[in-house]
């Protein structure tokens, strides 16, 4: 039997990947690359939806590349490339705004949080338009699964939904897609202000880990994340959310369980627990840092791994786009 079809995207928005995308969404890529046929993609038609600046897209482009392989995505194993290099995204992009309706893209989640915060005289059409260029990503490369954080859900469901409208009226072309969010990293937490999600975007420079920062900068920050009241060290997410944020990352990069942890840390305080997570931290990230440094050090190798990915995700692509143009009845 063929193995099935995993296809997920990262946006090239910033100099460095933080835990929240690593242990959401990068981590179950890694695992997946092994016992299926991978795609990943770095999505920077999507990076546009906001202000971006030549050079610094250019940069984060490649620096997400260079994180992608440190973390552990394999060009022999996944197909690792750029969206904008794939130009069959814009053409299925179209057609799914096409299948979209103007009510159910208004309803996603993330248009309404993100056009409210730029408000509507600055919030660009492409923001309104992003998950069905999302929906293009997926269908076309006939995904089974798409690994992603729990914010994605919204926009997998609608992927679905359109997949299944274009098959019912135009015959069978799309496989329709399922999230795959594992329980434990669907949500990491910003570590100053553990009630909202970490974020590129809207988080405080403080309260997100990033991948390609200092480990020293990064064991202050964490010795200096915000705690609960009370002294237990206890998974609580209602009354500790600060404290079961910090279990959530220990948990998911030592790979111990939450009640090996409590048990490790009771009676300690909150200081003792801190440090803790600040070392498994700092020495988790510590060569994966430093490997996407070497990386980012020669261009040209990024760059052709990228141009052996992208040609490769056309292949797939195209062969998609043109059933759906077949379905539509375009001529050919
Ligand atoms: P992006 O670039 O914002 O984030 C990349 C991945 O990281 C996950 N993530 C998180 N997971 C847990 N906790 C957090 N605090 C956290 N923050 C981010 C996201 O859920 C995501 O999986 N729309 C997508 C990019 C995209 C895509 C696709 C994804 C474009 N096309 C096709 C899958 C399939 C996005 O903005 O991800």
């Amino acid at each position: 039997m063929s193995k099935k079809r995993v296809l997920s995207g990262i946006q090239p928005t910033s100099d460095s990947f933080h835990l929240g995308n690593y242990l959401g969404a990068v981590k179950q890529w890694v695992e997946l690359q092994d016992s299926h046929d991978a795609f990943y993609c770095i999505v920077d038609l999507h990076a546009l939806t906001v202000e971006t600046d030549p050079a610094l897209l250019r940069q984060r482009t490649l620096a997400s590349a260079a994180q992608l392989l440190a973390l552990g995505i394999s060009p022999e194993k996944s197909t690792l490339f750029v969206q904008s290099q794939v130009p069959q995204h814009n053409q299925l992009g179209w057609i799914m705004e096409c299948m979209a309706g103007f009510g159910e893209a208004s309803r996603m989640t993330q248009f309404k949080d993100k056009s409210a915060k730029a408000g509507s005289d600055s919030a660009r059409v492409g923001l309104f338009t992003y998950p069905m260029l999302q929906a293009a990503d997926i269908l076309l490369y006939q995904a089974d699964l798409v690994p992603v954080g729990e914010d994605q859900r919204q926009h997998i469901e609608l992927t679905r939904d359109l997949a299944g409208r274009f098959n019912a009226r135009y015959g069978q072309t799309f496989q329709l897609p399922e999230a795959y969010i594992l329980k434990a990293g669907a949500k990491i937490n910003d570590i100053q202000d553990p009630t909202a999600k970490m974020s590129k975007s809207s988080g405080s420079v403080a309260g997100v880990i990033e991948i390609m920062d200092t480990p020293e900068a990064n064991l202050k920050k964490i010795k200096s994340a915000i705690t609960d009241a009370g002294r237990e060290v206890t998974f609580d997410p209602i009354e500790k959310p600060g404290i079961s944020n910090l279990l959530t990352i220990h948990s998911a990069l030592s790979g111990r369980t939450i009640a090996d942890l409590e048990n490790e840390f009771a009676g300690k305080g909150y200081g003792d627990f801190k440090a803790g997570v600040a070392e498994v931290v700092v020495e988790y990230l510590r060569p994966i840092r430093q490997r996407a440094l070497d990386l980012l050090s020669d261009e040209k190798h990024l760059i052709e791994i990228l141009h052996a990915g992208s040609a490769k995700a056309r292949e797939v692509a195209s062969t998609t786009l043109e059933a759906t143009y077949k379905g539509l009845g375009v001529v050919s």
